[in-house]
């Protein structure tokens, strides 16, 4: 691994007949995802709509509630999360390894190719042809065209990391490389073992597995390696500790994948299975934390980029989150714990700060860094820019509070034997209060759509040009581009 920051990608600074970055697919990747975030949040608005019991299009099955909240959940993952990533891997491979990607006519292959199985998840969901596979429920059909997509993005990206010139690989490259199998695999475990090999009981574990790698094995390594590639270029100095990023690594790989079972604590599968993903989860939770402490120490002295970054300060408070369901995770990973919080909104509210809290704002601590770069102009909005930060922040922050609370306060009356339809009656005010903070969180995400919109028509060109330019030449600008 590299002792430095990815402040030199090797080869950049040679001039070159076709750019290192093809900054096409790496725009374009990141206006599909924000598309994609936008028709989730409605989703997710409309669905916790359904849970006040206000569905406003009654007696239409192609927008049943049912459908709708897997259209939340799915579009996340795979348009949002996924296109996101795809537009990160674009900016950032050939920068640490001073080569191209294989083929920009492949990019726009998997660019279409991806998006066309996100629509068609989207329709088949609408439609009823849901598979019956929590985060797997993208139709049966669309299965196999997936694991074709994960085969052609590693078809893309491995390339430039084995033609690297570079003695040795920066960390993300690390993340990235082993991202790349694990998304297969698990894509293959989740929705072909379930479905056509194991069944019953002996499914459950498959399944949690299943969910938890999806996060662990696809969103965190993709997460970590944006994480320790933007962070030190923003901060323009080096990650405080290789050693430390490589413990994570590791820590990662070895006790990721044994997790899986901690989703259905209590429940038939064997003791000894939910023992096991206990104390890999207590050993997981110690590998996250090297990553906080990662950030938190490479970030100290510079303590004012958070007051005049924006990108960083969406980084900070996604590691702050990191932090909080770090701390959280382990309570809920106890038995005990899980007797008053299991089935309740408290997993919910967990769900969305890990998903959204950590991993969203740091696709969205790289979006305002990158935007600028992608578009030749300055931001458009300062003040447009503040408001999505705060608004967004905020609308989860509450969220995640009033779901927590109301997790608890459904947790014990389920324990004291409360009738359900009364546990309903009490936690749904909490439910009004997560609506309202939805709608904080879509105003937050429409200033920043209109800020990226206006910013590429109308923002002030820039006078610099990132498109060969290595990072640490270009000085003050940089700062003025995308970092404040
Ligand atoms: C407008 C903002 C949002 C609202 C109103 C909202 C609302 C909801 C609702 C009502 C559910 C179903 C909860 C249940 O079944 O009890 C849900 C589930 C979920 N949402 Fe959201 N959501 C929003 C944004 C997001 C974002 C931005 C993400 C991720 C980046 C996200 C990730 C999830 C996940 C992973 C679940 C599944 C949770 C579980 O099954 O435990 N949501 N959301």
């Amino acid at each position: 691994m590299v002792d430095r920051a990815p402040s030199t990608p090797a080869g950049a600074a040679a001039p070159l007949s076709r750019p290192l970055v093809d900054k096409g697919l790496v725009k374009w990747h990141l206006i599909v995802a924000m598309t994609w975030f936008g028709i989730a949040l409605l989703a997710g608005l409309f669905y916790s709509l359904q849970l006040l019991q206000h569905w406003p299009l009654p007696k239409i099955a192609v927008l049943s509630p049912g459908r709708i909240r897997m259209i939340h959940t799915n579009m996340i993952a795979f348009g949002f999360l996924t296109n996101a990533f795809l537009a990160m891997l674009y900016w950032t491979i050939p920068r640490l390894t001073g080569q191209r990607v294989l083929s920009s006519k492949l990019g726009w292959l998997i660019f279409a190719a991806w998006n066309g199985i996100v629509l068609a998840t989207y329709v088949g969901l609408h439609l009823g042809q849901a598979q019956a596979i929590e985060w797997g429920e993208t139709p049966v059909w669309v299965d196999p065209l997936v694991v074709v997509g994960a085969l052609l993005v590693w078809l893309q990206f491995y390339p430039p990391i084995v033609r690297t010139r570079e003695k040795a690989l920066y960390v993300s490259l690390w993340y990235f490389s082993a991202g790349f199998i694990w998304l297969g695999l698990t894509y293959i475990m989740g929705n072909f073992f379930p479905q056509y090999l194991v069944a019953g009981n002996a499914a459950g574990p498959l399944l949690g597995l299943y969910i938890h790698d999806l996060v662990g094995l696809w969103v965190t390594p993709m997460g970590w390696g944006m994480m320790y590639f933007f962070v030190p270029i923003i901060l323009k100095k080096p990650i405080w500790s290789h050693a430390l990023s490589l413990v994570g690594f590791w820590g990662l790989a070895f006790f990721y994948p044994l997790q899986g079972v901690h989703h259905f604590l209590g429940s038939p599968i064997p003791m000894f299975a939910q023992y096991s993903a206990v104390i890999s989860t207590i050993a997981i939770e110690i590998v996250v934390t090297t990553v906080i402490i990662n950030f938190f120490m490479t970030w100290r002295g510079s303590e004012g980029t958070l007051q005049r970054s924006i990108p960083i300060r969406w980084f900070w408070v996604g590691a702050l989150n990191y932090f909080i369901t770090c701390l959280q995770c382990a309570f809920q990973v106890t038995l005990t714990f899980q007797q008053v919080i299991h089935f309740t909104d408290w997993v919910v509210g967990h769900a969305h700060m890990v998903m959204f809290g950590v991993f969203s704002f740091w696709i969205f601590g790289m979006t305002e860094h990158l935007w600028p770069k992608l578009t030749g102009h300055e931001w458009w909005s300062s003040g447009l820019r503040r408001w999505s930060f705060w608004l967004t922040t905020l609308g989860l922050g509450s969220m995640f509070l009033v779901l927590t609370s109301s997790g608890v306060v459904e947790g014990f009356m389920s324990l004291n034997l409360a009738p359900r339809a009364t546990i309903l009656d009490t936690v749904r005010p909490f439910w009004m209060v997560r609506s309202i903070t939805g709608l904080a969180i879509i105003a937050g995400f429409a200033c920043l759509a209109v800020n990226m919109v206006m910013t590429a028509r109308a923002g002030r060109i820039t006078h610099v040009d990132t498109e060969y330019t290595p990072y640490e030449e270009v000085g003050d600008e940089e700062v003025a581009l995308g970092a404040v």
